[in-house]
């Protein structure tokens, strides 16, 4: 395949208007559909708090899905490194994929690094008022380097890894997030009590 039959579509295509209203479909579920959108430095405690609120919202008889930054690098996004221009294509694709199973009715949690506001932006952009919820895990760099749970922080200090986010490329904290989270302050069952309580006040 060559690049030509890999670029954009044609300015021929148009959406084909489908029957079902994205209401229609989450009728069915009884819920309203939104993203939660975690972001924050690698090891800030955004997976695990991503999967106790999916957990939580389960128990509670919502159909979610976790959408993670590692796990979807093994897979939709295996082609992706970690320069500027990938990290971005990176949140395009979760961003639309996120919007898609909203679309389908479902409670979406992604969970990436996400480093970019105006990347974030543009995410938050193809949903609609009241379906995007942005949660910043605000986790100082110097707690996430003590954690360092993939040995990531100590291969990038010693100059092993380039282009990691905290040092030598920038994480842009939101300036007005939804909600805020120190994982080194609060313990994860308050983080979830508190971040679904905002969410469902919003
Ligand atoms: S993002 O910047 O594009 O949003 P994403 O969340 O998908 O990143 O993936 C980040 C994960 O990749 C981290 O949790 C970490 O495990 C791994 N990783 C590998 N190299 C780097 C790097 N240079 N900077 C940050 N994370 C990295």
């Amino acid at each position: 395949m060559n690049s030509q039959s890999l670029s954009r579509g044609s300015a021929s295509i148009r959406p084909f208007a489908l029957s079902l209203s994205v209401a229609a479909r989450a009728a069915l579920k009884h819920q309203q559909p939104c993203c939660l959108w975690l972001t924050g430095l690698s090891g800030s405690g955004k997976s695990t708090l991503a999967n106790a609120l999916e957990v939580q919202l389960n128990e509670q008889g919502r159909h979610t899905f976790v959408l993670d930054g590692d796990n979807l690098r093994t897979g939709l996004c295996n082609d992706l490194g970690m320069s500027d221009a990938a990290r971005k294509e990176n949140i395009r694709r979760i961003g639309e994929v996120a919007r898609l199973m909203v679309d389908a009715g479902l409670i979406v949690i992604v969970s990436a690094i996400s480093p970019f506001s105006a990347d974030r932006a543009t995410a938050k952009a193809l949903f609609g008022p009241g379906q995007f919820f942005e949660v910043y895990i605000s986790t100082p760099f110097d707690v996430c380097a003590r954690r360092d749970p993939k040995g990531l922080y100590r291969a990038a200090l010693d100059g092993r890894i380039k282009a990691f986010t905290g040092l030598d490329s920038p994480y842009e904290a939101p300036l007005a997030a939804d909600c805020e989270i120190n994982t080194d302050e609060v313990e994860l069952a308050d983080a979830v009590g508190h971040i679904l309580a905002a969410l469902f006040k919003k």
